[in-house]
């Protein structure tokens, strides 16, 4: 097989089969095709696409480029769950003890990364001794014993997709949806999971900006992982303001746990009951969706998911103490109201703008090389939609900076407020199966 015939026969058009992409992706892993010839492939896969066979092809080639993690000794349906990515995403928070709660192992493998907050690993690292630096072994068990445990990433996981990204970022193909979809696959597979949820935002904060391109992504995800025996599921959310109150580590940390216990922010609550009734589904804790979504109700209402985020914390050596008194997190030296310039209906929060803000206090990475300061980031007073009057907070502020003039200016530059009410945005814009 030579590498040039194919980038020929995609640039044409035509369908690759199963060994050619397993040839281009060994190829590519091991050194032995250069970059000038991937570049050349992804550029016509930008222009021809993939077909469905072609997509699971590739999806399965890269999970076979590296380790596979190997979840067979937890008992039970393991689901995963998967955000495209939002600014003040609190979800993976509140659905990992919340659907355990409920008895779905949750075997979550998680980054740090970059953004304009940490990872999830990051805020829970708010709280005073947690770690993730646990051994397969004990991470197995942890599953088993509470249905809940979360460990650092493996350093040799879809490492086609870590070159392939790397590439396309610089060679204008990151935009390719059976590219991105079989790069997110790749990393779900590769991490064990049995069943998926997606979580695909749409909106101004989000990686996809129009609900049409939303939806062809997440139907060409959940496609993939149905095509290659992982029941996969989709649901399309708001992203045009961010999610929740919080951003920020610490902070997120404390909005989890008011939603554990049902004081949380009400999109935020709506958003992680419809993801995690379907994990409970997909997990076959449930017979139907609404049976699923009273068990997790329940498990709010009764306690018992705010006792599986202290289990959890607990057993990875976190103060658990924190849940029944926030007031242990890490604090800001400065919090600082951002009072509204005059009165008027919320119309717009530009979440992209609203998350560099959060970043420039420290909140997350600008570099891999960043300092995270988990203490800081933002509080939203007002959402899209709520009435403010003039001199009334838009958003807490909270900094270890005392010179926050630029992030005040960007935070006034994104909350645009109207004479004429506002209709807040839908939260939830469907569902694909
Ligand atoms: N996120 C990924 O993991 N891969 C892509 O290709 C795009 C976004
Ligand atoms: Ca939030």
């Amino acid at each position: 097989m030579r590498m040039v015939d194919l980038i020929e026969k995609k640039r044409d058009g035509k369908e690759l089969n199963t060994e050619e992409i397993q040839y281009i992706i060994n190829g590519y892993t091991d050194g032995s095709i250069p970059d000038y010839q991937v570049s050349a492939l992804t550029m016509a896969i930008f222009f021809q696409g993939m077909t469905e066979k072609e997509r699971a092809d590739l999806t399965m080639a890269m999970v076979e480029s590296g380790d596979q993690i190997d979840l067979t000794a937890i008992e039970g349906i393991k689901v995963d769950k998967h955000s495209t990515g939002g600014v003040g995403d609190t979800t993976t928070l509140v659905l990992g003890p919340l659907v355990a709660a409920v008895g779905v192992p949750v075997a979550k493998m998680s980054g740090r990364g970059l953004g304009h907050t940490g990872g999830t690993i990051d805020k829970l690292e708010a709280v005073p001794g947690f770690h993730v630096e646990i051994e397969n072994e004990e991470f197995i068990r942890l599953v088993n014993e509470n249905k809940l445990a979360v460990i650092g990433q493996s350093g040799n996981l879809t490492p086609a997709d870590k070159k392939l990204y790397s590439l396309r970022d610089v060679t204008a193909t990151v935009n390719s949806i059976p590219l991105i979809a079989s790069s997110i696959m790749s990393k779900k597979i590769a991490a064990g999971a049995d069943a998926i949820v997606l979580d695909v935002k749409t909106g101004a904060g989000a990686f996809m900006k129009s609900l049409d391109d939303s939806k062809a992504l997440a139907q060409a995800m959940v496609n993939i992982g149905n095509n290659v025996g992982r029941k996969t599921m989709a649901v399309i959310s708001d992203m045009s303001q961010p999610l929740g109150f919080a951003i920020g580590n610490a902070l997120e940390v404390k909005e989890a746990i008011d939603t554990l216990r049902g004081e949380g922010p009400k999109d935020l609550t709506d958003l992680c009951l419809a993801l995690g009734s379907h994990m409970v589904y997909l997990a076959n804790k449930a017979s139907t969706l609404e049976e699923a979504r009273q068990k997790l109700e329940e498990a709010i209402k009764n306690g018992s998911a705010l006792k599986s985020f202290k289990t959890f914390l607990q057993s990875q050596g976190g103060d658990a103490s924190v849940v029944d008194d926030p007031d242990t997190l890490p604090k800001a030296k400065y919090v600082v109201e951002l009072p509204a310039k005059e009165e008027g209906y919320v119309s717009e929060i530009v979440a992209d703008a609203v998350g560099t803000a959060a970043m420039w206090l420290g909140a997350g990475r600008a570099t891999k090389e960043s300092q995270i300061d988990l203490a800081v980031g933002l509080e939203l007073r007002k959402k899209m939609g709520d009435f403010v009057k003039q001199g009334e907070s838009l958003v807490t502020i909270h900094s270890n900076q005392e010179d926050i003039e630029k992030v005040k200016e960007k935070l006034y530059e994104s909350i645009s407020l109207s004479k004429e009410n506002v209709v807040a945005p839908t939260l939830i814009h469907g569902e694909i199966t």
